[in-house]
């Protein structure tokens, strides 16, 4: 990746100026002129001191756990050129530039150093509880085969360049260095577009406030992360700051220039405040789903084994769209992408080409076919909506052959815990064996967490010992409903989707679903005609 040029503070102290950021700038914490320390020479800029070289600019980050303050004398220790704060620090030897928040300086200094790269790209951020990485998923797939090289960040990979790259635990959205470095890759990789998983926690702690985005995406908004925002409101909150965050690329000269548009979901409740936000914000609205009234309206939906068909009426008329995907709510995903070509002035026929080329997103409806006699189905469904709408797209398929469903689930520890009773009772009314078992307790009482998602089941008239089982073990937890499946049944294996790790209170380890059921379907014999007992 080519270096960025070289940046002395000056012309973040500058920036910073015209942001209205700078509380003033310090030495060994006494106050002295910005110009005195403007001309200090930069090398990169990072929030942990552990990764300080010789030049970086430093930011102190107050944490949930520990303050980035506690670790600016080490970073200039360390070789650190400059240090930003929220507030003086007293005796080090280096240049702080006080500012009045270190989390959205953070984001706007890693920007400046990476030289703005959002604005060579045309930027797509998406958001939502459910639906953001397979729609960015198709909409890479849909604006390539449009003839738009594009980046992506997001939950399962990074793409740049062309070439996908799986990481096996990072944050969907990560911090602002890595986030602006990744762009600057793309800018360089000769990427046109960058399509960016935008999560609540990244827009609550600022990591894009460095991004001119151009159009904004909402999948939908439902219960989930109370743990971070606190209360539904905050939640909603954060999301609908992206498309507030519409009305900054009004500042920016891009080298293709796209008005700013918001691409809403008419279909979910929230829907009006998305939509006059992104109004206030003067963007362009264009909303999707099956109302009526939605400018890009999927009129009739049909699904068998192979996928998904449906038949999208948008002002140019009406047309039909193939999906590879199983699931109803991967139309909702493809409309919003069908609007995002639209916006983008692409080719709807290769959009359609693209949405129906996309094969697979990792982890998710992933059908696991071992020749036993029951489906299999691993899922990232990780909230009530998706476990909920997941089982209820499985049901039908399951009393067509007969059977029923099996859903094995957890519920992360130390994340929002209301939702864990919720989600034991929609899988209780709608699943005969319901297996609760670990996702990611992390430092919390794995067994607390499975009582209290079975609550919700008990709830629904599931009985312990009978069709409702609690089993921390989750290769013990599939295992077992393997053992109870019948034939006809399809098991749902929910929550870890394509994920690498189960963190429990001793860290991380290594998981693959998908191996752990072949594995386990392999040493049941099932393939083997008879060996398998219904
Ligand atoms: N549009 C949607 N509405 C509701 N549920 C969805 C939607 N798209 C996907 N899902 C469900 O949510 C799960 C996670 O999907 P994913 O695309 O990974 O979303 P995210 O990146 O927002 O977590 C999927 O496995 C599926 O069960
Ligand atoms: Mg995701």
């Amino acid at each position: 990746m080519t270096q960025p040029t070289r940046r002395t503070l000056d012309g973040l102290l500058a920036r910073f100026t015209a942001e209205g950021r700078l509380g003033g700038t310090r030495l060994g914490g006494r106050p002295v002129a910005a110009a005195d320390i403007g001309r200090t020479e930069v090398t990169g800029v990072t929030l942990d001191s552990r990764d300080v070289e010789r030049g970086s600019l430093f930011v102190a980050i107050p944490g949930e756990h520990v303050d980035g303050h506690d670790f600016g004398p080490a970073a200039v220790e360390a070789g650190a050129a400059g240090v930003i704060v929220e507030r003086p620090l007293p005796g080090i030897a280096a240049p702080q530039i006080v500012v009045d928040a270190t989390r959205p300086a953070l984001a706007s200094a890693a920007a400046w150093w990476y030289g703005d790269p959002s604005h060579e790209l045309t930027v797509v951020g998406i958001t939502g509880t459910d639906g953001k990485t397979t729609t960015a998923y198709l909409a890479v797939a849909a604006l390539e085969a449009a003839g738009l090289p594009s980046g992506m960040i997001g939950t399962i990979a990074t793409r740049i360049g062309g070439h996908t790259d799986a990481h096996a635990a990072h944050a969907t959205t990560p911090e602002a260095p890595e986030l602006q470095r990744t762009l600057r890759a793309m800018v360089d990789a000769g990427d046109r577009v960058a399509i960016i998983e935008t999560t609540s926690h990244g827009l609550a702690l600022d990591r894009v406030a460095g991004v001119a985005y151009d159009v904004a995406i909402l999948t939908n908004v439902t219960h989930e992360h109370l743990e971070l925002h606190g209360t539904w409101e905050a939640y909603r909150e954060a999301k609908l700051s992206l498309f507030d965050r519409l009305r900054e690329v009004r500042r920016v000269t891009k080298p293709h220039p796209v008005h700013a548009t918001a691409i809403v979901n008419l279909d979910d409740p929230s829907a009006g405040l998305f939509i006059g936000t992104a109004r206030d914000a003067g963007a362009r609205v264009v909303t999707y789903g099956t109302e009526a009234a939605a400018d890009i309206r999927a009129t009739r939906i049909a699904e068998d084994g192979q996928g998904l068909r449906a038949d999208v009426t948008t002002t140019h008329g009406t047309t039909t769209i193939d999906l590879r995907l199983a699931g109803r709510f991967n139309v909702h995903n493809a409309l919003a992408v069908v609007a995002l070509g639209d916006a983008l002035g692409l080719d709807a026929e290769k959009v359609r080409e693209g949405l129906a080329s996309l094969e697979l997103v990792p982890g998710r409806m992933e059908r696991i076919e071992h020749g036993q006699p029951f489906g299999v189905v691993v899922d990232f469904a990780h909230s009530p909506a998706s476990l909920s709408t997941v089982l209820d797209f499985l049901a039908p398929a399951a009393a067509a052959r007969g059977g029923g469903l099996i859903a094995v689930f957890g519920s992360a520890g130390e994340r929002d815990t209301a939702k864990r009773p919720q989600m034991g009772r929609i899988a209780g009314e709608r699943a005969r064996l319901v297996v609760v078992t670990d996702e990611d307790p992390r430092g919390e009482d794995r067994e607390a967490i499975l009582d209290e998602i079975a609550r919700g089941a008990e709830a629904a008239g599931r009985r312990r010992g009978h069709d409702l089982l609690l089993i921390a073990d989750r290769r013990e937890a599939i295992a077992a409903a393997f053992e109870a499946a019948r034939p006809g049944d399809i098991v749902l294996l929910a929550g870890k989707g394509h994920e690498q790790s189960i963190i429990g209170p001793d860290g991380e380890q290594p998981w693959d679903e998908r191996a752990v059921a072949e594995e386990l379907l392999e040493t049941m014999g099932a393939g083997t005609p008879g060996t398998l007992t219904p």
